[in-house]
């Protein structure tokens, strides 16, 4: 049963500031973008209803939204936060509470939120409100014998006013069933012409209606990006959080703050990760496996014991345990490695499998190959598998050695246990257990004289 929770984001703003043609909450941090992170967040909470008001941007933001049965509401033109809020009235349960997010607030946890909510599901309006030493350009928190009896804006508020240190965050959690009325009482008398949200506090207030207040437990909960240097500024915050969680789970991190997770990054024990690592999509690391310096690694999978020298690069690929990769290696889609593979230096793998104990270590493209245990590719190897049209296999089986220098012009098998001479072009298929080659025979003339340069007159 969902709760009975209604979540409203706030995204129909300009973001002038971020000097962009794309919408403000469209631009990403580590990796998705900024209303993505609220949605998740707003969607762990298992609310009955997520709206998101848009507005600036055209039909950008509803198009980046996948989710089926997010409400997508129009706020067209954009006169305040207390009008974004009018839009989506109509689509709120009155029996319910409405949480309302910011779409360019990305790093509010969903432990935060809930807190709010207990407030505001006992019948209390619930204020996320912050201490800030540098309140400026926050609205505040107006307090009466204690109690909040309203918030000002920046713009709107006295010398003594713009002194309070507890601001608010825009977030807050509100009973429906009072929201009508408070939103048809906006106005927009005030120094930006706008209506307010933040009016509804003091209509609460007046109307004895209890409003309490909840603090974030990080200040970077509450954070919003305005500007592209606020949006670096979030980044780094919270890859310093990934590392830091990283860290007290026991993985060690060379440097935590060079590390960058856009996505979701699962270690086992005992992993050690150098600087400069970029882990996108979902990873998972088996125990003791080790990255080296300045390794990307997307959607893959590590078994235990692997070590992975500096510079590779692994796309879409699952690596068998105790394997050894790179320096230098490119993996890319589809490519799957069984247990103590060796892939070495300038080897691009793509789409190929490769068996137990194979080693290919040296400047290499085996693409939609189909590699057996214990086989070793020479250096320099090739698999030939487009004919300009069309994809083709390359079959190596087990124990067979491919001398360096050799292209495979695939579909083409080479046999159990067999060996090709190196430098040789083989264009079909090679029996097991035997040596294959195609090359020219050895020659050397005899007399032979080296050309000489002409000297010019
Ligand atoms: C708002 C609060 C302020 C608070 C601050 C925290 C009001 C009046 N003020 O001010 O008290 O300290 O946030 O960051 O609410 N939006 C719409 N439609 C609109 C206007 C805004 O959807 O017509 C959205 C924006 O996209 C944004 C959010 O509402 O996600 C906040 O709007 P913004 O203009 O940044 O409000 P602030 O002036 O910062
Ligand atoms: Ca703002």
């Amino acid at each position: 049963m969902p709760l009975p929770i209604d979540i409203v984001i706030l995204a129909a703003g300009k973001g002038t500031r971020m000097h962009s043609d794309r919408p403000k909450v469209l631009h990403e941090l580590a990796g998705k973008s900024l209303l993505q992170h609220v949605l998740d967040t707003a969607m762990s909470l298992e609310p009955a209803k997520i709206c998101i008001v848009y507005g600036h941007g055209g039909d950008m933001i509803p198009r980046a939204v996948p989710q089926a049965d997010v409400q997508m509401v129009l706020q067209e033109p954009q006169l305040g936060t207390g009008h974004a809020l009018q839009q989506a009235m109509p689509r709120l349960d009155a029996g319910h509470v409405t949480l309302v997010l910011y779409g360019d607030v990305p790093l509010i946890r969903g432990e935060t939120l809930l807190s709010l909510l207990q407030m505001a599901l006992s019948g209390k309006v619930a204020l996320l409100t912050m201490l800030m030493d540098e309140p400026r350009g926050y609205g505040r928190i107006v307090r009466k014998n204690g109690k909040v009896a309203g918030i000002v804006e920046e713009k709107d508020a006295t010398p003594e006013q713009r002194a309070i240190h507890e601001v608010n965050t825009g977030i807050m959690a509100v009973p429906n069933r009072h929201l009508p009325a408070w939103l048809m009482a906006l106005k927009n008398d005030n120094a930006q012409g706008e209506f307010y949200l933040t009016d509804v506090i003091a209509l609460a207030a007046e109307q004895g209606v209890e409003i309490t207040t909840v603090q974030p437990a990080h200040h970077w909960e509450v954070l919003g990006v305005n500007s592209k240097s606020q949006l670096a500024q979030l980044e780094r915050l919270y890859q310093h959080e990934q590392a830091r969680r990283l860290t007290e789970r026991g993985v060690t991190l060379i440097d935590p703050g060079r590390l960058d997770v856009r996505g979701e990054l699962h270690c086992g024990r005992d992993v050690w990760i150098d600087v400069n690592c970029v882990f996108e999509g979902r990873v998972v690391l088996g125990d003791d496996v080790r990255v080296g310096a300045n390794c990307v690694l997307r959607d893959v999978e590590v078994a235990a014991g692997t070590l992975i020298e500096p510079f590779s690069l692994l796309e879409q690929a699952v690596i068998g345990a105790a394997c050894r990769i790179g320096p230098f290696a490119r993996i890319r889609p589809g490519t799957r490695l069984a247990d103590e593979v060796h892939i070495g230096n300038f080897v691009e793998l793509k789409n190929s499998q490769v068996g137990y104990n194979s080693k290919i270590n040296h400047l290499s493209y085996v693409g939609d190959a189909t590699v057996g245990a214990k086989v070793n590719i020479g250096a320099g190897t090739i698999t030939c598998n487009y004919d300009g049209a069309n994809k083709h296999r390359t079959v190596i089986e087990d124990g067979a050695f491919i001398g360096s220098d050799t292209q495979l012009v695939a579909p083409v098998t080479v046999g159990r246990g067999a060996t090709i001479g190196a430098g040789s072009t083989i264009t079909r298929d090679a029996p097991g257990g035997e040596l294959t080659l195609s090359r020219a025979r050895q020659t050397s003339i005899a007399g032979w004289q080296r050309p000489v340069k002409k000297i010019k007159e």
